[in-house]
């Protein structure tokens, strides 16, 4: 009955811009502070990561959201329904893993999922055939899970979290444990479960895979969101790299140096790397040529580096005094 009232209080909704909004969420253990006053936007359709050092946070915060422990401060809605108020209504279209999905050894992969679709909708029990396909385990799904390589069980977790034909998903590490083609297969079911008009919210402290897998990120540190938005976003506010290699690179620091404001410049034998603030213009790049040339340095090579996620990540973090 409970759950009719709730229905007709709050039907599905589609109407919702993020599919995980957080305010002011705070998670303490003790005065350890895991998560800080998190204001997280999720959009809807994407592939988002959740991205920061071990111990930032990550699966506390997944942990709250999921109603796995209490938050102390702070509103979550998940798929346009606030949590925990209506978190039954969310999470009847939630898949999640946290930490290493667990299944019974003994039995295969196909009565694991039986015995999950059995506490869910009656629908749950005619997806698992398509859930198995979905993740390249149909072979296998005889085989007792016992006998599973770690990336075969992580797909098997995806197949159990499909079973709700969920419209977010949340993955926390979902790349731990596995080879270098256990990734590649992850990264790409993931791409496709986006490609479907899911979202999937996944943790992950490897900058590198969040940044080929991901549309969009946050990056925690400390319990604290440092940054968030689309990957290109934050590329283009990240600092512009630029390097040089020329005939005298001493003499050439200098003349930059002062014609430069705001600039920090590298010296490595010839080589001269330049960092500019983010937003430069790129005519300071052909300033830069010009001064050299005008003051008689012969200029052999210039190149405007673009900056990888993982170098604007650590640079973010080691100016807060914070480098892990
Ligand atoms: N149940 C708990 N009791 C006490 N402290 C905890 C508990 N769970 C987490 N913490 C602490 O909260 C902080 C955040 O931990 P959390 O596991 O959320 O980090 P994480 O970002 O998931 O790290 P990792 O990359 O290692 O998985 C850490 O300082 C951790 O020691
Ligand atoms: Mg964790």
């Amino acid at each position: 009955m409970s759950a009719t009232v709730l229905d007709d209080a709050q039907p599905a909704r589609s109407d919702f811009e993020w599919a995980v909004e957080t305010h002011g969420l705070t998670k303490r253990f003790g005065d350890n502070v895991a998560v800080n006053g998190v204001d997280l936007r999720v959009p809807r359709g994407c592939a988002f990561g959740y991205l920061g050092p071990n111990g930032a946070g990550k699966t506390t915060l997944i942990r709250v959201l999921l109603g796995l422990t209490h938050a102390d401060a702070g509103t979550m809605s998940m798929l346009g329904h606030e949590v925990p108020r209506h978190r039954d209504l969310a999470l009847a279209r939630v898949g999640a893993i946290v930490d290493e999905p667990r299944f019974h050894g003994h039995l295969t992969g196909r009565q694991n999922l039986e015995i999950l679709a059995a506490a869910r909708e009656p629908a749950a029990r005619g997806r698992i055939a398509a859930s198995l396909e979905r993740v390249g385990m149909s072979q296998r799904a005889d085989d007792r899970v016992a006998k599973y390589s770690m990336g075969m069980r992580q797909r098997l977790g995806v197949a159990a979290c499909l079973l709700g034909d969920p419209q977010l998903l949340i993955l926390d590490e979902p790349m731990n444990g596995l080879d270098p083609a256990g990734m590649h297969e992850m990264r790409d079911m993931i791409k496709s479960l986006v490609d479907e008009g899911r979202t999937v919210m996944l943790s992950s402290h490897l900058l590198d895979e969040v940044e080929r897998t991901c549309d969009a990120v946050a990056i925690v540190d400390r319990g604290n969101v440092i940054r968030q938005g689309s990957i290109a976003e934050l590329l283009a506010g990240s600092d512009v790299e630029v390097h040089v290699v020329c005939s005298s690179s001493q003499r050439a620091q200098t003349i930059l140096t002062s014609a430069l404001s705001g600039a920090r410049i590298d010296v490595e034998g010839e080589e001269l790397t330049i960092h500019l603030p983010a937003g430069t213009d790129r005519d300071v790049i052909a300033e830069i040529n010009r001064q050299l040339v005008h003051d008689g340095i012969d200029v052999y090579h210039l190149q405007q580096i673009q900056v990888s996620l993982e170098s604007w990540f650590l640079s973010v973090t080691s100016r807060l005094g914070e480098s892990e």
